[in-house]
């Protein structure tokens, strides 16, 4: 049996439409825009309304993903969301998701490794269509963030924002699609990034709520030092892994957390500015749904032709990291 190529057929992505500014946080905690700019990069977020949930935001991103794949949810074999803000512990975000869009054929679930969590779906999803599993998969990185972070915390609220993305996989021409992956984890740094409340260590009870222990913690430093150095490695295995040097990339999709760890990679790898992709100026760190959005933008803005090299690269919580190379299969896709 030949194994086939597996790659994107199709990606969509969603913004609240909602816009939350730097000065905005400057009403709310002891920060300035001239901060934030020169430490991050972030400019402005987007932030869900009090009636949206990131099934919401999942379920617009894939009607757009499906659509430019073009095929219908009833060809789907399998539904992941990657997230780390689900509508309710469970039914999963991932079954709301099959419910709404009519996916009746496919299995779905809920994928929890924070930023790395669309990287870890996409891993999970080709390695079915490669063997026969499933013939078409959706993989969807969405996001809620503002509903979980301590808005007067000026150490986490200034970083995050709220947005989905999506893609459609399914069986690509031989030699394109993805090339290689990679995943790691290190629970041992589980602490640098948390949220404490809400699961069966810490329920929530009057008093969890009045701790705080239902929202974001995290040892920003401690982060930041991991970030530089597995974007890198991951970056350069995944190349070799690939049989790529550095001079075959065509695009670097990192994830959006700071813009300062991003140029470190960039640096690192050799890369013009050209060649990444940078979006956190408008919509923050989105945690699992940041690289399939800058994915998104950067194949509907003409940035990604038939035979490009990209690399997707990201690490968050837990600690986890990922990456892939793929070979775009694609011709250019307008808006
Ligand atoms: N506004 C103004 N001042 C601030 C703010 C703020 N929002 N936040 C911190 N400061 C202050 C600090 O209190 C400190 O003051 P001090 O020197 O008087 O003590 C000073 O600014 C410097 O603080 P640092 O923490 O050293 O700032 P740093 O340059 O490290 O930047 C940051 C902090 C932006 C959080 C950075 O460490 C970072 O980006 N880390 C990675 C975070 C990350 O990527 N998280 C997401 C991971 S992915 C996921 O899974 C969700």
């Amino acid at each position: 049996m030949t194994i086939p190529s597996v790659g994107i057929l199709g990606t969509g992505s969603y913004l609240p439409e909602k816009k939350m500014m730097n000065i905005d946080l400057e009403k709310i905690v002891d920060t300035t825009d001239e901060w934030i700019v020169s430490r991050t990069g972030i400019k402005e977020r987007r932030i869900v309304s009090d009636d949206q949930a990131t099934s919401d935001l999942a379920y617009e991103a894939s009607l757009k993903a499906l659509q430019r794949a073009g095929i219908t949810a009833e060809q789907l074999g399998l539904i992941i969301v990657a997230t780390v803000t689900p509508d309710m512990t469970f039914p999963s975000t991932a079954n709301l998701i099959q419910e709404r869009l009519g996916a009746k054929k496919a299995a779905s679930f809920d994928l929890a490794a924070a930023c790395s969590g669309f990287l870890y779906g996409l891993t999970m999803a080709s390695q079915s269509i490669r063997t026969g599993l499933y013939q078409y998969a959706l993989v969807i990185g969405a996001e809620s963030l503002s509903k979980i972070v301590d808005w007067e915390d000026r150490n986490t609220s200034v970083l995050f924002g709220d947005g989905a993305g999506a893609v459609v996989l399914g069986k690509v021409d031989e030699g394109y699609g993805f090339l290689s992956f990679e995943l790691g984890a290190d629970g041992g740094g589980g602490d640098f990034l948390y949220l404490p409340g809400g699961g069966s260590r810490c329920p929530a009870t009057e008093k969890s709520v009045k701790n705080k222990q239902h929202y974001v913690k995290m040892n920003g430093k401690e982060v930041f030092k991991f970030a530089v150095r597995v974007m890198e490695q991951v970056s350069e295995s995944v190349l070799e892994k690939a049989g790529l040097l550095k001079e075959d990339v065509a695009l670097l999709v990192p994830h959006q957390a700071n813009l300062r760890i991003i140029d470190a990679a960039r640096k690192r790898l050799e890369l013009p500015e050209d060649k990444v992709v940078v979006n956190l100026d408008k919509y923050g760190n989105m945690s699992s749904a940041s690289i399939p959005v800058a994915l998104d933008e950067a194949v509907r803005g003409n940035q990604v032709k038939r035979g490009d090299h990209l690399v997707l690269v990201g690490f968050g919580g837990g600690l986890t990291w990922g990456g892939c190379v793929i070979r775009w299969d694609q011709e250019m896709t307008s808006a």
